[in-house]
């Protein structure tokens, strides 16, 4: 009988335990969602592009929840995936009949240089998850340089479409797609400079 209710008793506060983590979840992950956009609207208003920074990542605010470092991450995530598409897309228009030579020529081009620019943001993901307190700086070096680097060849990209060779609204609306991905890169290299100077680096 005593073996029985001390087991009674055991399991009871077991309940008890698994109701209160249960409660402290749900209410703090309550608190998360609003904290979260506000930090991501707080952090998106220190970028070059507040709304576009903002509308492109509070959709990810279960990710990003109040870390610098998750902020900075889905920035780039965000990032690279557009670039991926445009490059497809861009691709796809590329061999398409009633294209001119030099249009092709541009378009190739150009596909080479977000590859470049997909290759470099990948990079600097892979690199931040490895992200360490002995080697915080070096990698923060590195992920500023690769994310430059983007950003450049997306203007040699976007260049290619400033010229008069091109048909006037395929022209406006691939330079449309470019200006946008390297507008949400400058966005997430000032993320990843605020994360940079953020006392909790590896939070
Ligand atoms: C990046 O985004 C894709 C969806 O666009 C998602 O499936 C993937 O898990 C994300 N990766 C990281 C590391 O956040």
């Amino acid at each position: 009988m005593a073996a029985l209710s001390s087991n009674s008793l055991a399991e009871f506060l077991l309940l008890l335990i698994a109701i209160s983590s249960y409660l402290n979840s749900s209410s703090a992950a309550r608190v998360t969602t609003k904290s979260s956009t506000e930090f991501i609207r707080t952090s998106c208003s220190t970028t070059t592009y507040p709304r576009l920074c903002y509308t492109s990542l509070s959709i990810h605010s279960s990710t990003i929840q109040t870390s610098p470092k998750l902020l900075a991450n889905a920035a780039l995530n965000v990032t690279l995936s557009s670039a991926k598409s445009t490059s497809t897309m861009i691709s796809t228009l590329s061999q398409t009949h009633r294209m001119k030579p030099r249009e092709v020529s541009a378009m190739k081009d150009c596909v080479e240089e977000l590859g470049d620019a997909v290759n470099e943001l990948g990079k600097s993901m892979d690199e931040m998850s490895h992200a360490r307190q002995s080697n915080f700086q070096s990698m923060i070096d590195d992920v500023q340089t690769w994310v430059s680097a983007a950003l450049t060849d997306e203007s040699t990209c976007s260049d290619g479409f400033a010229g008069n060779a091109m048909n006037g609204n395929l022209k406006t609306a691939v330079r449309g797609r470019i200006v946008n991905i390297a507008q949400l890169t400058s966005n997430a290299l000032a993320l990843i400079n605020n994360y940079a100077s953020d006392p909790e680096m590896l939070g």
